[in-house]
């Protein structure tokens, strides 16, 4: 029974990214790239009215479909009924990108089960590259249907680590002075600018690892069940779990000598973790 409301709920978060694809895809195809950019929390921090118009998109969608599911978005917060599964949506992660036309930017859409407090599926739609990672609890991660896994590689020395910073000036400047520690010690840095797409590179194999501190939920939820479902550990710092303080997600090997590393720095420069 409960296995058939998820699988009902990953069929529609699929065909919700879709069509915030098709929206996305229709407001900057036309002549004029006209995107409406506002600043939020600061003058790094923007939202354009293509965000805003996805996630009403998304959310009218979720409470037609489901009635009695809470919907959990970045631009409008939170709404719906108060039943045992709430979506947690990022209309744009990647904001900056999108604006841009830097080809890094997604719709990311989990499903909460609220009663057990996990995660049972996630959708993250790779808008520029048209890629559809997916996954719930127990079944593996694919994209576009084929089944993906995370490295196999030992050593932080040889692994490839993505990362991301917060929009806050002084917030960025600790993040900055830990990976200025980090890089000499792994094979390169990544910062590709979209934090579920970050994940969705570590459950395929096109990162060994990815860390940052200052996550919203609605940019990691989707991806973190989608790096788990590939086989890879996703943790916080301190926290057994990932959340504003701390994500860290790996191929499971090297977890452990990046969490430290990771935990290791954020205590010197005074950073979350
Ligand atoms: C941001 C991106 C970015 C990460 C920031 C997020 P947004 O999300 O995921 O990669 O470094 O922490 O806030 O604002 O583009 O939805
Ligand atoms: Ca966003």
């Amino acid at each position: 029974m409960q296995e058939n409301e998820v699988a009902t709920r990953l069929d529609a978060a699929r065909a919700y990214a879709r069509a915030g694809q098709e929206l996305i895809l229709s407001r900057i195809s036309g002549p004029a790239r006209s995107l409406g950019v506002d600043t939020k929390t600061s003058i790094t921090d923007m939202v354009t009215d293509v965000d805003r118009a996805v996630e009403k998109l998304l959310a009218g969608s979720i409470r037609e479909d489901f009635e009695h599911d809470k919907i959990v978005g970045e631009e409008f917060g939170d709404g719906g009924g108060d039943g045992p599964y709430a979506w947690v949506v990022d209309p744009i992660d990647g904001t900056t990108n999108f604006i841009y036309g830097f080809p890094a930017y997604a719709i990311s859409i989990a499903v909460r089960d609220l009663r057990r407090d996990t995660t049972v599926c996630g959708v993250v739609l790779d808008v520029p590259r048209d890629r559809l990672y997916e996954a719930a609890e127990g079944k593996g991660a694919y994209v576009d249907g084929r089944r993906i896994s995370v490295t196999s590689r030992s050593r932080l020395a040889e692994s490839l680590i993505g990362t991301g910073f917060g929009y806050a000036a002084e917030v960025r400047r600790a993040q900055g002075a830990m990976v200025s520690e980090i890089l000499p010690l792994i094979r390169d840095i990544r910062r590709a600018g979209a934090a579920s797409l970050d994940l969705c590179m570590v459950a395929c194999g096109e990162l060994d690892g990815y860390y940052e501190s200052g996550l919203w939920p609605w940019d990691f939820m989707a991806g973190a069940i989608i790096v788990e479902e590939a086989g890879g550990t996703v943790t916080g710092g301190l926290e057994p779990t990932p959340g504003a303080a701390m994500t860290i997600a790996t191929n499971g090997i090297i977890h452990e000598q990046l969490r430290e590393l990771v935990l290791s720095l954020a205590a010197k420069y005074g950073a979350r973790s």
